[in-house]
């Protein structure tokens, strides 16, 4: 979501007359995108502002600002924590970006929006700002209302706001029209996906809004689509059913459980017991498309006892993770948890974190060596940062696959047979050479 906000800052700044550069010796504005997920990434901020004025002493015409979450959470504050910050812009601000600078320049001090959105606000993406000439995020849904415990996200983003699945479906035969291949339908939770009129749905069944944008967005006949982040308790099974009916649907769904213990997801305040997420993941696994699974886990929530964590292991060898992101719990303030003893103590965070990534390790392992012999439809998007001579992408199934090829097929779909699994990664070959050849001289 973040990469996409800046995509959305980027556009709106050269509409505006600026030029974007990569250096801040050459800025004459710099603007720092931040999250607030956990303390860590909060903390880098700071850090980042003292390099940023350290790269150029003395100057103080260059102007600072901090957009995003840390941005909409401490508000006016962060010009006392941080003198050298000129503009602090909220997360609903990107769009009005432009006249905050230009108010800075005027010599307004401490320039602060953290105000809602208009009622028109451009969600557009100029090509030239997205991060890849391949792949595209479109963002269907902002903000969450689920206030889960431990979570800051419904406090930085704000309520739930869908956007009207006619402006969606547009930006998808836009990116389509470019030459894009993939786009990922983004959101803090896209099944909560509710917009406020009907417009471009029409005709398109299924069993919540979501899973009839799904159907519309697959009518596009763009060749790759994924979704991402789904929350369980509507995480409705006709979602698979139209994975199922169309192919361009991705096999790859991202569902975080956050823990496997029923009493902490209900301190979580989850909304979803150990078994309502079972029987959705049943539905998935018994799909008749093999559909990669991933998930969150936060590990050291408040009050998790061992016999909680050991659920979450047991929970963990059940669901056979394609991968898994995990977190040690991190203290927000502002959130209900905020109020529970952080109590599990850093040393046994930091031995669960351990211990539930050997666990994931070997099924991980296992499920990558499986896919050794098969053949992956790969989108190749870049030159590999390790070899020269290797390409790397990604399948349908989100796996990261690299091997041997010419730059020439960047932005091609190539059937790759895998030949080696590594942990996070596989390697393979091109395994269609009459195809690709084809593609290339196309
Ligand atoms: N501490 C640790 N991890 C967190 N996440 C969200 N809030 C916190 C927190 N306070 C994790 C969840 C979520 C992912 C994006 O970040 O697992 O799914
Ligand atoms: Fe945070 Fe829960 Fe909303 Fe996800 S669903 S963004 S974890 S509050």
């Amino acid at each position: 979501m973040n990469v996409a906000d800046s995509e959305r800052a980027a556009t709106g700044l050269r509409s505006s007359g600026y030029d974007l550069c990569d250096s801040v010796d050459e800025a004459d504005v710099v603007l720092l995108n931040t999250c607030s997920v956990r303390e860590k990434a909060e903390r880098k901020v700071y850090t980042r502002i003292g390099e940023v004025r350290a790269a150029r002493p003395g100057k103080r015409d260059v102007l600072v600002g901090v957009m995003g979450c840390v941005a909409q959470l401490e508000g006016a504050s962060i010009f006392n924590n941080a003198p050298a910050v000129d503009m602090v812009i909220g997360t609903r601000a990107t769009d009005r970006i432009s006249s905050l600078i230009e108010r800075a320049q005027n010599g307004e001090r401490k320039v602060l929006d953290l105000g809602e959105r208009g009622n028109t606000d451009a969600w557009d993406v100029s090509p030239a700002e997205r991060h890849s000439p391949h792949v595209a995020f479109i963002p269907i849904i902002e903000g969450c209302n689920k206030f889960c415990s431990f979570c800051i996200v419904p406090y930085s983003r704000g309520r739930e706001r869908s956007r009207p699945a006619s402006e969606i479906v547009t930006e998808v035969r836009n990116l389509q029209a470019l030459g894009y291949k993939e786009i990922h339908l983004i959101g803090q939770n896209v099944n909560s996906y509710r917009p406020r009129v009907e417009d471009g749905l029409e005709g398109f069944k299924g069993a919540t809004a979501f899973c009839r944008l799904l159907r519309a967005v697959a009518a596009t006949g763009m060749p790759r689509i994924k979704f991402t982040t789904s929350f369980p308790r509507d995480f409705h099974p006709d979602i698979i059913t139209a994975i199922e009916e169309n192919p361009n649907l991705c096999d790859w769904i991202h569902l975080p459980v956050q823990s496997g213990s029923d009493r902490i997801l209900k301190l979580m305040r989850r909304g979803h017991t150990r078994n309502d997420y079972r029987q959705r993941i049943e539905r998935i696994k018994n799909s008749r498309r093999r559909l990669a699974l991933t998930s969150d886990i936060i590990v050291g929530f408040p009050g998790e006892t061992d016999a909680d964590f050991r659920e979450t292991i047991d929970l963990v060898q059940q669901c056979e993770y394609d991968s898994l992101y995990i977190f040690k719990y991190s203290k927000r303030s502002g959130t209900p948890a905020a109020n529970f003893a952080d109590n599990v103590p850093e040393q046994e965070k930091k031995e669960r974190f351990l211990e539930l990534e050997a666990t994931q390790r070997k099924t991980q392992d296992r499920i990558y060596q499986s896919y050794i012999g098969r053949t992956l439809q790969v989108l190749v998007e870049r030159q590999s940062t390790r070899s020269e001579n290797d390409l790397s992408g990604h399948s349908t199934c989100n796996k990261v696959v690299n091997f041997a090829g010419d730059r020439g097929l960047e932005g091609e779909i190539v059937d790759v047979t895998v030949t080696a699994a590594k942990t996070n990664s596989l390697y393979g070959a091109v395994a269609n050479s009459v195809r690709v050849n084809r593609s290339v001289v196309e």
